[in-house]
């Protein structure tokens, strides 16, 4: 495997002598032989020599180290460039260090080089031999700095690097050859770079261990070319032998016992392993990832963690999506897809050496090691499918290739793929037609400058036609199990469908799905695809065992508060109540509705104050409980009832008394408008029929007009109440008949109306109402006021963005300005009394079946039925056991004799058992209003309380 007999004993001098500082036998020019990879520290026996220059703050080996047995675990820990900057990154790198060894773990810990330093060695190949040695000074001048900051007095071995780093870079090295100049190439050329480039990864390790073991964490060197050998991989050019290599490792416990004979902890290098000649090699992009999944893979750790400044992977760059949420638990092909779409927290490449050998992975914050961060392992069975990630790429090129008959042309794509890879590309995506393929190049891959994509055009013009779509996007959505989630996905399609998709491609592993759009298409695109998955329940970010807080939670400055929902501090009169025997008085009992009116008063006073709506009506089809309807009419609240049975409800309530109140009918028999107008409530017409038939009803009167302002919106198809296929409303286009009829029968038109759909979260979306009410009223003329509607959304998953009230209102004032002349009105239902409500329930019984847990309840369908009408997600708990950790994954379902009589899929909850009470939150609207005696079931009791 790694292919040289050094490995045995592992004696420093013994494997620098082997790999370094003997000439090989036959065939390479001694300029070869120096690029060598030869331990300057060599005749130092591997023991550190660096002292500090204050006598030592601690004593040596002051940590407590645990004793260790010969299965004691490996741990590795790696820091990239930022993190071993400075003397205190150090010192957090000592702290986290010693802890392992404290807990009994050996520990290697492995660095980049400091935060700059490869740039500034890359940049010192490319310039001419004369200007090297300036460079070089430089490169010394810092790392002695950090010296100094460390408090050391010199560190030898990082001396005797700098050392060779000159001669490397100079040409002064011992062997008194010439470094190569900028023009030459070939495999010396390249072998020379990797040599002066891995000094920055030899220097900062020097550092490293004389730090830890000057401050009492007595720490091994290790070169990590002992173990790192790169695979010959056939046809790889000699550049990316040199740079780019990769190593094939498996587990080798002698290894890992010759190490352990040595110490037990150790540092080494990231970015660098040896070839096969005993030359020094790069593993490129993401080299420091790479080693420690290397060094993690062959010591079979116990973990790799990977330490760096963000605390882990997100649902989404978090620069573009502050509320993308941690993900806290990812297996291994997620992650790589989330790290290969666009992720930057850690390459792609480290997590297949991980993955082969089940080495779990982490990622954490180095500046907040406390937060929990993303660990990459197996994934347990038990785990509902979910999005994970949306991530997008820039600087996307698409190639189209268009023929007539292509299927019929044997060899065809074999014909254009040749031209590929001639060019020297790697295709990322390919869509297929009859006629057309289209493939996406990926810049991360590929090195793609106009003129490559022009000399690739150029070479396919001559098979079929051509055309190259660019500057593209690709925009990925990751999770396993994408294709079980598709249906949840209509609201990310739309999306897409305002726009231009130049290409699909569902993943074969089941694990993406990617949409390449125009570049120009992404702005503010992922904050809204992210809210949408959420919303959709297609990121199933209520289960807390995978996501965790979002990035605003744990970095934002302003972090969006977390509200706890009133019913976890009435936790327990709650339980009281569910534990009292149904139908007792009206009061407890399970199924069972509570109400929380202080909640529902804050909720009335919030929308009461805003500035500009001058009339709050309330929808009592959402919870037309009496103590609510009384809180609500307390408030100042009018009501919008629907039926002569909602206004006799209002009728009931003593407080209600002098409330507004408005009647909004739809295809409702002429007896309820003639109700109506009897007791002169305000009636909204919704279509001609009432004033071409019942025109007597309403001559003399004022009536207000509910128009369809052709789309509808909301949180499910079935509340979508705009648009030719929903009943309700006047289509624009009868406007003229409706006005002259309502002028022939002397009725006035002075208010307009327009609601459109139920659960709305857009702010925006209100003032766009009244802007097209406004217009439409200028035609009509004797218009005074516009209703527009309820549809005020609550959030339902954890995570999904509330509406956000004074946007609303600050975008309602604005329009204002145009149209001052015009009162406001709004009739929400849902947003003041669903967070007020919650359903309680008894766990009945338990089942397994295959992999899936039931837990039943005795609220089913019959008690809330939104989950089966609209697959609508309530958050649901075990209220008796709410600090449990949730441990198993529930379909959470009813008594009632249908499939669809679930309330709840894919909950993680802790073990229940019968008698255990749940609460089913969010429950206040459209709960009991919609309950009914199905399976001659009685209703669920209801009770409010202060
Ligand atoms: N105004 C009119 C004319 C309405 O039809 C409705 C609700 C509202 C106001 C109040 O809408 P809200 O603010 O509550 O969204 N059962 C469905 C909701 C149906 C809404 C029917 N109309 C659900 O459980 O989601």
């Amino acid at each position: 495997m790694r292919g040289r007999p050094v490995r045995s004993g592992l004696a420093p001098t013994a494997f620098a002598r082997a790999c370094g500082g003997v000439a090989p036998t036959t065939g390479c020019r001694r300029a070869d032989t120096r690029l060598r990879f030869a331990a300057p520290h060599a005749k130092l026996g591997g023991c550190i020599r660096a002292t500090a220059r204050h006598a030592c703050r601690l004593p040596v080996n002051a940590y407590v180290a645990a004793p260790l047995s010969p299965t004691s675990p490996w741990v590795v820990l790696k820091f990239g460039g930022t993190s071993v900057a400075t003397a205190e990154r150090w010192r957090t790198i000592l702290e986290l260090a010693s802890a392992r060894r404290a807990a009994g773990a050996r520990v290697v810990v492995v660095v980049s080089a400091l935060a700059g330093v490869t740039d500034a060695l890359k940049a010192l190949c490319g310039c001419p031999r004369g200007e090297r040695a300036a460079a070089v000074d430089k490169l010394v001048e810092r790392h002695r700095a950090l010296v100094a900051e460390m408090d050391l007095a010199g560190v030898e071995r990082a001396e005797g690097w700098l050392a060779s780093l000159r001669a490397l870079a100079t040409g002064a090295d011992p062997d008194g050859e010439q470094a190569p100049d900028v023009s030459e190439t070939g495999p010396t050329q390249y072998l020379w770079q990797a040599a002066i480039q891995a000094h920055g990864e030899l220097l900062s390790s020097s550092l490293g261990a004389a730090f830890m073991t000057a401050n009492g964490l007595a720490t091994e060197w290790l070169d990590a070319r002992e173990a790192l050998l790169a695979r010959e991989v056939p046809f790889l050019n000699e550049r990316s032998r040199a740079l780019s290599a990769q190593v094939q490792i498996e587990a080798d416990p002698a290894f890992a016992l010759a190490l352990a004979a040595r110490g037990s902890v150790f540092i080494t290098q990231g970015f660098i392993a040896r070839d096969g000649g005993g030359h020094t090699v790069l593993l490129g992009r993401g080299g420091s990832d790479t080693s420690a999944a290397y060094f993690g893979a062959l010591l079979r750790a116990e973990r790799v963690e990977t330490w760096t400044d963000v605390a882990g992977m997100f649902t989404a760059d978090p620069r573009q999506v502050p509320n993308a949420r941690l993900l806290q638990r990812l297996d291994y092909d997620e992650a790589q897809e989330i790290a290969s779409t666009g992720a930057k927290v850690l390459h792609a490449r480290c997590i297949s050496p991980c993955r082969r050998a089940r080495v779990p992975l982490w990622i954490k914050d180095t500046k907040r090691p406390e937060f929990q961060g993303t660990v990459i392992a197996p994934m347990p069975p038990e785990t509902a499918p979910s999005i994970k990630a949306v991530s997008s790429r820039r600087g996307i090129t698409l190639v189209s290739m268009e023929t007539a008959g292509m299927w019929q042309e044997v060899g065809f794509l074999a014909d254009v793929f040749a031209l590929f890879k001639q060019n020297g590309l790697s295709v990322d995506l390919i869509g297929s037609a009859e006629t057309n393929v289209t493939v996406s190049l990926d810049p991360t891959e590929n090195l793609l400058d106009s003129d490559v994509v022009a000399a690739l055009a150029t070479d396919l013009s001559k098979v079929c036609r051509v055309k190259v779509i660019a500057p593209c996007a690709a925009v990925t959505l990751v999770g396993r199990g994408m294709r079980s989630m598709l249906h949840r996905l209509s609201g990310v399609l739309a999306e897409f469908g305002r726009e231009r998709v130049h290409l699909i491609s569902q993943s074969s592993n089941n694990l993406n799905l990617t949409f390449v759009v125009d570049e120009g298409m992404l702005d503010g695109l992922l904050p809204r695809l992210h809210e949408l998955l959420i919303r959709a329940g297609a990121m199933r970010t209520d289960d807390t065992a995978l996501f965790g807080p979002s990035w605003q939670a744990l970095y934002g400055e302003q972090a969006r508060p977390v509200v706890q929902p009133w019913w976890r501090t009435e936790r327990t009169r709650l339980l009281d109540l569910a534990r009292r025997p149904a139908g007792d008085g009206g009061v407890g009992g399970t199924p069972g509705y509570v109400y929380h009116l202080p909640t529902l008063r804050a909720r009335a006073r919030a929308l009461m104050a805003l500035k500009a709506i001058d009339h709050v009506y309330y929808a009592i089809k959402a919870n037309a409980h009496p103590a609510v309807l009384r809180t609500l009419a307390e408030e100042g609240i009018g009501f919008e009832c629907v039926s002569p049975g909602e206004l006799a409800a209002v009728d009931a309530i003593d407080a209600a008394r002098g409330s507004r109140r408005l009647f909004t009918p739809n295809f409702a028999p002429r007896e309820d408008y003639a109700h109506a107008v009897e007791r002169g409530v305000t009636l909204t017409l919704d279509g001609l029929h009432p004033l071409r038939h019942w025109s007597e009803l309403f001559a003399g009167h004022d009536i207000n007009l509910r128009i369809d302002l052709g789309r509808g919106l909301g949180h499910h198809d079935k509340v979508r109440t705009g648009g030719a296929t929903s009943k309700f409303g006047l289509p624009l286009e009868q406007l003229d008949e409706f006005v002259s009829l309502a002028r022939e029968h002397a009725v006035r038109i002075v208010g307009l109306h327009a609601h459109l759909g139920s659960g709305i979260l857009d702010a925006n979306y209100w003032p766009w109402v009244y802007a097209q009410l406004a217009s439409i009223a200028e035609r009509i003329g004797s218009v005074t006021r516009l209703d527009l509607g309820g549809g005020l959304g609550v959030p339902a998953h954890p995570g999904e963005a509330p509406l956000d009230l004074a946007a609303v209102d600050a975008a309602l004032m604005e329009v204002k300005q145009t149209y001052p002349q015009y009162e406001l009105w709004l009739e929400p239902g849902r947003w003041l009394v669903a967070e007020a409500g919650v359903l309680l329930a008894r766990v009945t019984q338990t089942k397994s079946k295959g992999a899936v847990n039931y837990l039943g309840c005795d609220a089913g369908m019959h008690a809330l039925i939104r989950p089966a009408l609209y697959d609508a997600w309530h958050p649901i708990v075990n209220l008796s056991r709410l600090d449990e950790t949730a441990t198993t994954l529930y379909q959470v379902v009813g008594p009632i004799c249908e499939s669809g009589d679930v309330l709840g899929s894919d909950r993680r909850l802790p073990e229940a058992t019968e008698g255990d009470v749940l609460l089913i939150g969010v429950a206040g609207a459209y709960g009991e209003s919609m309950a009914s005696h199905y399976n001659l079931r009685p209703l669920a009791e209801s009770v409010a309380i202060e």
